[in-house]
């Protein structure tokens, strides 16, 4: 009787929409990077909604294993691996959603601006591939330094004459979802209520978590605000330091891509309220990029929420200001890095 139920129960299980032969729509999403440390487990997530038709996963190493594994999972996606520069563009068509995690991760003491001259050139080959066979897709990009590697994405795409800055996002899911965790933990707060949202850039002090939003609305000493603002800056060394050699974030990244995603994908269905933080191109302060609230639709970025940006805390004026010369030095590192090669 014991094994009946349980059986009925996966049988109930498999009728689960989301588990059914059918997808629920019909996007294809592409990661480049699969066969790494945030890739993998991105993939099996990914593979786990009922938006996704196809699932193409791309690297430098042979992702043949990594596909062939997630193959087996009874949900709708149809798995398909990519390995090498010469199967790059057949990865890439037809796709809507292109996600990349590729390159190299942290090592202790280093900070995400010692990645850039390896992460740069990688970032720059695998746009300039995007931008050749499917312009119109959105565009995660998740290799750090995000506050350089997405002007680089831009650059390439302008000389590519494709740039759409409401499809260009940097990743910067995981700073609201550090926000979000460290907040609740704190205040005792019931965390899926809870929504912080995280503006300037993904790198040091130029991520400012706006906790005088924090919804539902909590109120905190000055030592809160300064304990927790210092803590999710440097959330992703607390993880480099005790991964202890062995690379950076890769599961709380993964699930904070997965939820950007699976975002991004609902906008394209036509769920008109879906919001997210990223950094984008923007004009709510005078950098040319800068992370925020933004609506999402199904053309990409809808609206910037400008509302976040009023009526701040005096620690956060001072910290939006404090932050403005390095986001500022790490855009156009990257705005450089694309125009100066010969
Ligand atoms: P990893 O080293 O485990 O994986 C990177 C993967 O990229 C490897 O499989 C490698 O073969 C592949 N790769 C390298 N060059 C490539 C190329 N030209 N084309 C395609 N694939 C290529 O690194 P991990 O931990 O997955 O991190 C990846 C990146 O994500 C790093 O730059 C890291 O700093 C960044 N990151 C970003 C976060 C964010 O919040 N935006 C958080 C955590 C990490």
């Amino acid at each position: 009787a014991l094994r009946g139920s349980f059986a009925l129960k996966a049988q109930k299980a498999n009728q689960r929409p989301q588990y059914g032969l059918q997808p629920l729509a019909t996007y294809k999403v592409a990661i480049l990077g699969a066969d790494g440390g945030i890739g993998q487990p991105l993939a099996l997530l990914i593979k786990m909604s009922p938006l996704v038709s196809a699932l193409n996963l791309y690297d430098i190493e042979n992702v043949k294993g990594v596909a062939a594994d997630l193959s087996h999972c009874n949900t709708p996606s149809q798995v398909l691996d990519f390995t090498g520069a010469s199967e790059l563009g057949n990865c890439l068509k037809g796709v809507n959603v292109v996600v990349i995690p590729a390159g190299v991760p942290r090592k202790p003491g280093m900070t995400r601006d010692d990645l850039f001259n390896i992460n740069a050139n990688i970032v720059k080959t695998l746009v300039e591939a995007v931008a050749d066979n499917c312009p119109d897709a959105f565009i995660h990009i998740i290799s750090n330094p995000v506050n350089s590697t997405v002007p680089i994405a831009a650059e390439v795409l302008k000389q590519k004459g494709v740039y759409d800055p409401k499809k260009l996002f940097g990743v910067t899911t995981l700073d609201v979802v550090r926000a979000n965790t460290f907040v609740a933990q704190k205040k005792n707060l019931k965390i899926i209520d809870v929504d912080v949202p995280v503006v300037g850039g993904h790198a040091g002090i130029t991520i400012l978590p706006l906790l005088s939003k924090t919804k539902p609305s909590v109120s905190f000493t000055d030592e809160e605000v300064e304990q927790l603002t210092v803590r999710i800056q440097n959330a992703g060394t607390e993880v480099v330091e005790a991964k202890a050699g062995a690379g950076s974030a890769t599961l709380s990244m993964a699930y904070a891509a997965a939820r950007f995603v699976e975002s991004s994908l609902r906008a394209l269905d036509g769920d008109g309220d879906v919001y997210e933080c990223s950094f984008v191109q923007s004009d709510l302060t005078d950098l040319p990029f800068f992370a925020s609230r933004i609506k999402l639709g199904r053309k990409g970025i809808e609206a910037l929420v400008r509302s976040d940006l009023a009526g701040l805390s005096e620690y956060e004026e001072k910290a939006l200001e404090a932050l403005k010369p390095e986001l500022k030095a790490s855009i156009e590192k990257g705005i450089a890095f694309v125009q100066n090669q010969p």
